[in-house]
């Protein structure tokens, strides 16, 4: 029998969604499945992209490149399919460069070769509880494996304001071949930042490679 994988996010649905975020990810997301990459496009990835306030920033500064978004939490991506639309309820045109994964983005990495130049991972869930620790998406093993999917100078930021998560996976990266360091990045706004739940006062940035 195959090892279930433990979860790593908390909810997959929060409070009751409208009748038109349902019928956006009736309708829309099937339309814009991170399926059929073309080979010789640049490629963003973000992991848990929340309600895609970054996800979109990226998209608007890169144009021709594919930026693909995985988001368990249909909550957020309802809110994210609110934002790209417009009132036809079609994409926007700069935002026509987006996919979406909507669940765990490990069951996305094993179905996909892509190459990834960026991969964003913004306020991964902290898991602060000792108990929940193994929880955490960010260990050895699986920056390990995200990193294979990097293209040639390809870069994995990391931003969290849980200054304990940040040195728990400054140690993770020290077990892994992978190089780490710790770039002087402006604070990039997300949702989850500005609740700045730890309360620090500013998150800390990784950027790794291979
Ligand atoms: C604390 S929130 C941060 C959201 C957003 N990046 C922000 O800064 O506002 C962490 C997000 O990571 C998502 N997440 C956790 N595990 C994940 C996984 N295995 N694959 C994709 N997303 C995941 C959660 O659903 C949650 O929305």
């Amino acid at each position: 029998m195959e090892k279930q994988e433990i979860r790593t996010f908390g909810r997959r649905h929060g409070k009751k969604l409208s009748a038109r975020q349902t019928m956006l990810i009736d309708r829309v997301l099937p339309t814009i499945s991170p399926t059929n990459l073309p080979a010789n496009t640049g490629k963003i990835l973000e992991i848990g992209f929340g309600s895609g306030e970054h996800l979109r920033e990226i998209a608007r500064q890169n144009p021709g490149k594919i930026i693909i978004g995985a988001e368990p939490f249909m909550n957020g991506v309802a809110s994210l399919l609110s934002a790209i639309t417009n009132e036809s309820n079609t994409v926007r045109d700069e935002y026509k460069n987006i996919r979406i994964f909507a669940d765990d983005v490990r069951d996305f990495l094993r179905q996909t070769d892509s190459q990834f130049e960026q991969i964003w991972i913004l306020h991964p869930d902290p898991w602060p509880k000792a108990r929940h620790e193994k929880r955490r998406l960010l260990h050895a093993e699986f920056l390990t494996m995200l990193a294979t999917h990097l293209a040639r100078s390809g870069e994995i930021i990391i931003g969290t304001d849980h200054w304990e998560y940040f040195d728990w996976i400054k140690n993770e990266v020290s077990k892994t071949a992978l190089d780490a360091r710790t770039p002087d990045l402006q604070t990039i706004h997300t949702r989850y930042q500005a609740k700045n739940m730890a309360g620090t006062t500013m998150p800390k940035y990784l950027v790794i490679k291979n």
